[in-house]
């Protein structure tokens, strides 16, 4: 038997001998088309090769495409298990050709193939043209020897290809297997064309044109080849079944799953034994090509198939989850052709395990639910749209799930009562967040929410892509176009996160290549659901419905990445040095800087600083991959991982993994947040400063990566200019500085003793003139620059004494400011009082007041340059008492 790997290899072989590139399988999750929601057809990489927009290195192509049709336009995902051929994930094996051969080299290459290398029965295949082409009926003639009346003409959409409204096209041929007359079924055209007899096992598209909206708008720039052949098809005709389960990797799939369920797989378990295998697959390659279960997009899809597998698994019997335990197998079957897989394995099975263990938890309640609901209802019955709506929205049913379930008794679901239940809950949801006090303007995301659900956000993995308009909002209101100037935009996907859990919202650019410039200045992230690209247009024009492309400012972004990792090392590095009492109480994620509030009493002395700071900056260097898993925020904080207070989670969380002490993960964390790959691209981490933001809490305000080193760099600069003034080596500047210090110390106090000795008269320079007389009595007034004010009272009773019977008035000026004191000595104090004295001189200040002891009172003033005014003052005072005395 030759085995679906071997026939995967044997056809990339052939074409590669044929001088085609092998192309190996893009990822499921289109690059290059926002409509797509996943890759569902061989040519769809290569898309913009056949439009002439990209060019390769290769004119012809080969590959063996991952495809999956659920969800989206092509939605398989209801008939599998229940027939032969569909399948939600599949294998499309294609040739393609980028202007080099056309029609006549494509039908040669499909027919030596088909009947040269693998040896079909050429009698047993029939062709299908497009009713006009007659060239193509010509060429399957001369070049396959068929006999007319096995070359059909189709005159239906059926033999005319195209990827979808837009996009190239153009009639194809298909080739028909004829499994033999033992099944029901006539050739493609005939009235029993729908029977299962006749196969199509490969369709060869003759590229030549461009649609726009289904109509055709130009030809391509060359004609060219696209090719699909599925391989669970071929490989079921190779290996002379009829069944796509019946070949090689179904058949060890579907063993593994009767063997673990101890169930047989055939009768009325075949149906579920094929969902399970079938989603498996689909649910196997998602993941490894980055999609997670989620309530909006592609991974919403994932779920769904997800839980459509483990329904079947309880249906089976079985006690405990089961698909993570089929992982192996589907690893051991394809993990050779695609590495991908067994590289996710891990994350496959832990994902798997995760859905299935919650959805457990409700799906016999649920099921007991729609048993209940069903008993009274016979075949041909429709279940009321509310309690498909309570499966859904209490026990995790997707709609879908509860179709297939009722599907087996001959039951439908009134689809239209389940929409409206689901509009009536959002409604309500609307009204209770308005009566939170959300303004009217919140009006317009919830309408768009409604309509469109949650935007996709990409930008885990990428920071560029597509992605289509669903609204535009200007000055509030909904508009279906804008152009030059502000306007808020957004998509059904896209790479820029929206300003959420601390972290800014990204920046980049927006465009088209039909002239449409925008900038994005900032993106938010309103109802928590939607990501709200704030931009202004530069040039062109933007409509709802046009496709753009999306470029986070990668730059920026990388630094928010590393500010936000650090945040993570930072908490778990304050609470390894100061104690498990330290949570996050507050971030800030911008490019250039961060902040993280934390819960400590006091401030952190320079050593704790410096600890924080070693233990951060060792966690980079060890540079280890930071993990992302998914899991219920219950699971996750049993496994560990901090969570906020009074945050609020979703059904499920990112829980971040960072860095490693004693063998565990150093942080471990839930954030939905966008960070870096390996701690080492933090590069580097530093405290700028550590002070308090209200009682009990403290803010670290820190710098990485190249913004650290600037600041580190600038730190050392002043250093060095520094060192340079001093005319000293950097390493000198401390002992240096701090004996400037001592030294300027040691001077100023010098400086005043000098002063005061020259005020007195002292000094040891020309000696003073005796003290003046004023009506008899000894006078000493003067003004002191500079004299410390505490040194003022010493100064007169050095002055009063020096005198021996007198009145001494000092006025000490600094800094603009006068203070003055007065000293009367003990004969005078009948006759006068210090405290009078000084009264005159604080008014001559600008003062108010004064006061003190008779033989001693001090006061001050404002109008420091007023002091001679002060003593002459005192002296008119004097002599007024005097005279009266
Ligand atoms: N693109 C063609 C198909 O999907 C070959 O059928």
């Amino acid at each position: 038997m030759t085995s679906t790997n071997d026939i995967r290899r044997s056809f990339l072989d052939y074409f590669e001998g044929q001088g085609h590139a092998r192309v190996p399988s893009a990822p499921l999750v289109p690059h290059n088309d926002p409509t797509l929601m996943f890759v569902n057809a061989g040519m769809v990489p290569f898309k913009n090769v056949f439009t002439g927009l990209e060019s390769r290195a290769y004119s012809t192509a080969a590959s063996s495409q991952k495809c999956v049709r659920a969800g989206g336009k092509h939605n398989d995902l209801d008939n599998v298990g229940y027939t032969a051929r569909h399948h939600t994930f599949f294998e499309m094996l294609g040739n393609f050709s980028f202007g080099d051969y056309f029609k006549e080299q494509a039908i040669n290459h499909a027919w030596t193939l088909l009947t040269r290398e693998w040896g079909l029965d050429p009698n047993r295949l029939t062709a299908t043209v497009y009713h006009t082409d007659d060239q193509a009926f010509d060429l399957w003639k001369k070049i396959a020897g068929l006999p007319e009346s096995r070359i059909i003409r189709i005159p239906t959409k059926d033999n005319f290809w195209a990827m979808g409204p837009d996009g190239p096209c153009g009639p194809c041929s298909e080739i028909f297997y004829d499994h033999g007359d033992h099944i029901w079924g006539g050739p493609p055209g005939s009235p029993e064309e729908d029977g299962d007899r006749f196969v199509e096992i490969w369709n060869l598209v003759f590229m030549q044109h461009l649609q726009e909206a289904d109509v055709i708008v130009s030809d391509l720039p060359k004609p060219s080849i696209d090719t699909g052949m599925g391989l669970e098809r071929i490989a079921a005709v190779l290996q002379g079944v009829h069944d796509n389960y019946d070949t090689d990797t179904f058949k060890a799939l579907i063993a593994e799953s009767g063997a673990l369920t101890r169930t047989h797989t055939t009768g009325d378990n075949q149906a579920s034994h094929r969902v399970i295998a079938d989603h498996l697959r689909a649910s196997g390659f998602l993941v490894a090509d980055g999609v997670l279960p989620a309530n909006e997009g592609r991974g919403y899809v994932l779920r769904r198939i997800m839980r459509r597998a483990m329904r079947h698994a309880h249906i089976l019997g079985a006690k405990e989850p089961l698909m993570h335990r089929l992982v192996p197998s589907l690893v051991s079957e394809m993990g050779a052709a695609y590495p991908e897989l067994v590289r996710a394995q891990p994350l496959i099975e832990a994902t798997l395990l995760q859905e299935e263990t919650r959805f457990r938890q409700t799906l016999s309640n649920g099921l007991r639910l729609l048993d209940e609901a069903t008993a009274s209802m016979a075949e041909g019955d429709t279940l009321p749209g509310e309690t498909a709506f309570k499966l859904y929205d209490t026990y995790g049913f997707p709609y879908d799930l509860t179709e297939d379930a009722l599907r087996g008794h001959g039951m439908a679901v009134d689809r239209a009562g389940f929409d409206a239940a689901m509009a009536e809950q959002k409604a309500n949801a609307r009204a209770a967040w308005k009566g939170s006090g959300a303004k009217a303007s919140e009006d317009v995301w919830f309408d768009i929410a409604d309509e469109f659900g949650g935007t996709e956000f990409t930008g885990y993995t990428s920071t560029e892509g597509e992605g289509q308009v669903v609204a535009l909002v200007k000055d509030g209101a909904r508009v279906e176009k804008a152009e030059a100037g502000e306007a808020i935009i957004l998509t059904n996907q896209t790479p820029f996160y929206g300003e959420s859990g601390g972290q800014m919202g990204d920046a980049g650019t927006l465009g088209n290549d039909k002239g449409l410039k925008a900038r994005v200045d900032d993106t938010s992230k309103p109802l928590g659901r939607l990501h709200a690209h704030h931009a202004t247009i530069e040039s062109g024009e933007i409509a709802v419905g046009d496709t753009v492309h999306l470029k986070v400012d990668a730059v920026r972004r990388d630094q928010i990445r590393a500010n936000h990792s650090a945040t993570h090392l930072v908490h778990a590095a304050l609470r390894n040095r100061l104690g498990g009492h330290v949570t996050q109480k507050g971030s800030l994620v911008a490019p250039d800087r961060f902040r993280f509030d934390f819960s400590h009493p006091s401030a952190l002395t320079p050593q704790e600083i410096a600890d924080v700071e070693a233990d951060v900056n060792a966690q980079i260097r060890r540079n280890e991959a930071v993990s992302t898993r998914l899991m219920t925020p219950d699971d996750a904080i049993a496994a560990g991982a901090m969570a906020l207070f009074g945050e609020k989670y979703g059904d499920e969380v990112r829980v971040l993994s960072m860095g490693s002490l004693d063998e565990l993960a150093y942080s471990v964390e839930l954030c939905g947040g966008t960070h870096v790959a390996a701690t080492g691209d933090i590069a580097i981490f530093k405290i700028v400063s550590e002070a308090a933001v209200s009682s009990g809490v403290r803010r670290i305000e820190a710098l990485t990566g190249e913004a650290a080193r600037q600041w580190l760099v600038a730190r050392d600069e002043r250093l060095r200019e520094t060192a340079s003034v001093l005319k000293a080596s950097p390493e000198e500047v401390p002992a240096r500085v701090a004996a400037l210090v001592e030294e300027r110390r040691k001077l100023e106090r010098e400086l005043a003793d000098a002063k005061k000795a020259l005020a007195m008269g002292g000094g040891g320079s020309a000696p003073a003139a005796g003290p003046e007389q004023v009506g008899g009595v000894a006078f000493v007034g003067q003004v002191i620059d500079g004299l410390d004010p505490k040194e003022l009272r010493g100064a007169v009773d050095e002055a009063k004494a020096r005198v021996g019977s007198g009145v001494v008035a000092l006025v000490a000026v600094n800094e603009g400011r006068a203070s003055v004191a007065v000293g009367v000595t003990q004969d005078l104090l009948a006759s006068h009082s210090a405290v009078d004295l000084v009264k005159a001189a604080v008014a001559a200040l600008g003062g108010q007041g004064g006061g003190g002891r008779p033989d001693m009172a001090q006061g001050g003033g404002p109008e420091g340059g007023k002091g001679a005014e002060a003593i002459d003052a005192v002296r008119a005072a004097l002599a007024e008492a005097t005279a009266a005395a």
